[in-house]
């Protein structure tokens, strides 16, 4: 803050002390007459009388103490103008205080879960609920405080990765982001009638209701131009961020206006880098949590299929 600021905020902080104090006074010292006391003073609200009575002795007190008390606060702490306050305090270092108290207590059991390799670690129920404490904090918003995810955004608990689930590759995910771009392919598609066919095909690769003969000619179409990266298959590539497109999960949506939209406009989805945001320590046990859900998720479509 400018010295002229500082002269300016200190100046208002006076004159509003001052003026609260002023205010007490000037209403307090006035002698009520005893013959008057209890007395209407003549002022009539909607039929509700003003009596002459003097402030109450436990309100003026109260108020005297909110007086001294900014007085001791601003001695204090910092508030008055530049004058950083004698306890030298600020929100930026209790935070750094709260920083420092966090690694000296956590910092040894960050470094001794950073040493074990994931799939073991999920086996640890204190690194996993660590691990959930980073999620809920960094990553909920987007994929949901159940990891279940929403449009646009994966589930990470269903076993069925966009970029790949084994451990390295999901702590990759996480520290560097992804990005996930297919191109509006609508104009190579020859338009609406090519987009439909192309649309009826891609929904019989999931086994969801289509029309036949159009997906027959849609097939012609994807071979030459999906396949590159959703392979001939349609099973997708993780390399490149290509879904699955014959499982029946839909990222986007699996209705045909879903499938129609994104290849008229095009997809364009970020998972941001959260190199700068979590200590490696951190991602490690963030990517354990997610992987535990996995883990359950695919025990219990393993169950369902028994
Ligand atoms: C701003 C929203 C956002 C935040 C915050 C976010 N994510 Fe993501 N995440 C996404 C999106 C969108 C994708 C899908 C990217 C794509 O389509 O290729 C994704 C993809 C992923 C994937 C890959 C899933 C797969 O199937 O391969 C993982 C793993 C993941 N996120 C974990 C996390 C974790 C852990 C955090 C917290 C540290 C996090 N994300 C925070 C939006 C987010
Ligand atoms: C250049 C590579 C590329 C080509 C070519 C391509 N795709 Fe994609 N496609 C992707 C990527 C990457 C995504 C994932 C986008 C995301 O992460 O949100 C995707 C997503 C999709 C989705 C959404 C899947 C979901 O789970 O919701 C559909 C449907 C789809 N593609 C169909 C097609 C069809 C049909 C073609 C051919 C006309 C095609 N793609 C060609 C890269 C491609």
């Amino acid at each position: 803050m400018s010295n002229g600021w500082s002269v300016y905020v200190i100046v208002l902080i006076v004159i509003n002390v001052l003026g609260c104090g002023w205010l007490l006074f000037a209403n307090r010292s006035v002698q009520i007459d005893p013959r008057e006391k209890g007395q209407s003073t003549g002022h009539d609200f909607d039929g509700i009388e003003e009596l002459n009575n003097p402030l109450p002795a436990w309100w003026t007190w109260l108020f005297i103490g909110t007086i001294l008390f900014s007085a001791g606060y601003l001695v204090l702490y910092p508030g008055f103008g530049s004058f950083e306050g004698v306890l030298g305090w600020s929100s930026a270092n209790q935070h750094e205080g709260e920083v420092e108290d966090a690694k000296t207590r956590f910092g040894p059991l960050f470094e001794r879960y950073a040493a074990v390799a994931i799939p073991e670690l999920v086996r640890e129920p204190q690194a996993v609920a660590m691990g959930s404490r980073i999620f809920a904090n960094n990553c909920a918003a987007c994929h949901g405080s159940d990891a279940r995810g929403n449009r646009g955004y994966p589930d990470l608990t269903d076993g069925d990765w966009i970029h790949g689930g084994a451990p390295d590759t999901v702590v990759q995910t996480i520290t560097h982001g992804r990005n996930g771009v297919m191109p509006a392919l609508a104009p190579v598609l020859g338009g609406e009638a090519g987009v439909e066919d192309v649309v009826q095909y891609t929904l019989s690769l999931s086994g969801r209701d289509h029309d036949a003969a159009a997906a027959g000619r849609g097939g012609v179409q994807f071979a030459a131009i999906c396949s590159a990266c959703h392979q001939a298959s349609g099973v997708g590539n993780t390399a490149i961020g290509a879904p699955n497109l014959t499982d029946d999960v839909w990222l986007h949506g699996g209705r045909p206006e879903d499938i129609r939209r994104a290849l008229e406009v095009g997809l364009a989805n970020q998972m941001p880098a959260h190199q700068t945001i979590l200590t490696p320590e951190q991602i490690h046990l963030v990517a354990t949590y997610v992987l535990s859900l996995s883990a359950q998720g695919e025990a219990t479509e393993a169950m369902e299929v028994e």
